[in-house]
């Protein structure tokens, strides 16, 4: 079953139309970026697909529940179950450990102990580097850091999709290629599929297909071929 299947989502805000008849479909397992303009509504749809934000019409379902039908009670307990986001900023709590930020997903739904829970604690702290910061907390962290214990929390529910909002924003290149590589490496040994925003051609060519955000809708979707500059091209050529 795919991953994340959006279907004529329409959504504005106030007499502005942002998205407009927007599909998208992200397979299972799959590993694929969305990219636009800024101001294109990346953000808008990324919310929406999380159950944060209503739709005007149309809809999202993620792994086969459809999202956009859900109360927001019944989205929050949806999205903690099945849908890792990855804000920008993080969205970190700066009086917990970065243990306890992980788990957190899991401690809302009664579901943070248990061998299981620190087994799946442990290979995900290993993977992205953060075993050494498990008893910290976030200020004790850089950036980079940071943005991979949001990375963490994001992936310890085991999600069906991980939504990223330009999860290498506030990175340079070395730390932005880290994280990179490690959301392959993580889509290709976990389950989940990834859906990620971005404005950094890097960053998109390690996708398996980008999509190109205009007018409100995909105008393009492209394998980028493992080739930044083949981005950067089909960047320009449909976003101009
Ligand atoms: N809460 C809001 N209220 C009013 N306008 C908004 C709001 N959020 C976003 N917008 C507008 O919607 C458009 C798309 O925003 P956004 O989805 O954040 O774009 P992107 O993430 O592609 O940069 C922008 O013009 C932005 O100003
Ligand atoms: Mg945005």
């Amino acid at each position: 079953m795919d991953a994340l299947v959006a279907k004529g989502v329409c959504r504005g805000y106030g007499r502005q139309k942002v998205l407009e008849d927007f599909s998208l479909t992200v397979g299972a397992g799959r590993f694929e970026a969305l990219m636009g303009p800024s101001g294109s509504g990346k953000s808008t749809f990324l919310h929406v697909a999380a159950g944060l934000l209503a739709a005007d019409a149309g809809s999202v379902s993620i792994g086969g529940t459809e999202v956009t039908a859900l109360s927001d009670a019944a989205a929050a307990k949806f999205r903690r179950r099945h849908v890792g986001v990855v804000f920008q900023t993080f969205n970190l709590l700066s009086e917990k450990t970065v243990k306890e930020n992980i788990l957190l997903p899991l401690k809302l739904d009664g579901a943070a102990k248990g061998p299981e829970v620190e087994e799946r604690l442990k290979r995900l702290a290993d993977a992205l580097g953060l075993a050494g910061a498990l008893g910290k907390r976030p200020e004790e962290l850089s950036g980079g850091e940071q943005q991979r214990v949001a990375i963490a929390r994001a992936l310890v529910v085991e999600p069906d999709v991980v939504l990223a909002d330009e999860p290498t924003g506030n990175l340079d290149r070395t730390n932005s290629q880290t994280i990179c590589e490690l959301l392959r490496g993580l889509n290709a040994t976990e389950k989940s599929a990834i859906l990620l925003v971005t404005h950094d051609p890097v960053v998109a060519a390690c996708a398996q297909c980008v999509h190109f955000l205009k007018g409100g809708c995909i105008a393009a979707s492209h394998d980028p071929q493992g080739d930044p500059a083949r981005v950067s091209e089909l960047y320009l050529e449909t976003c101009r």
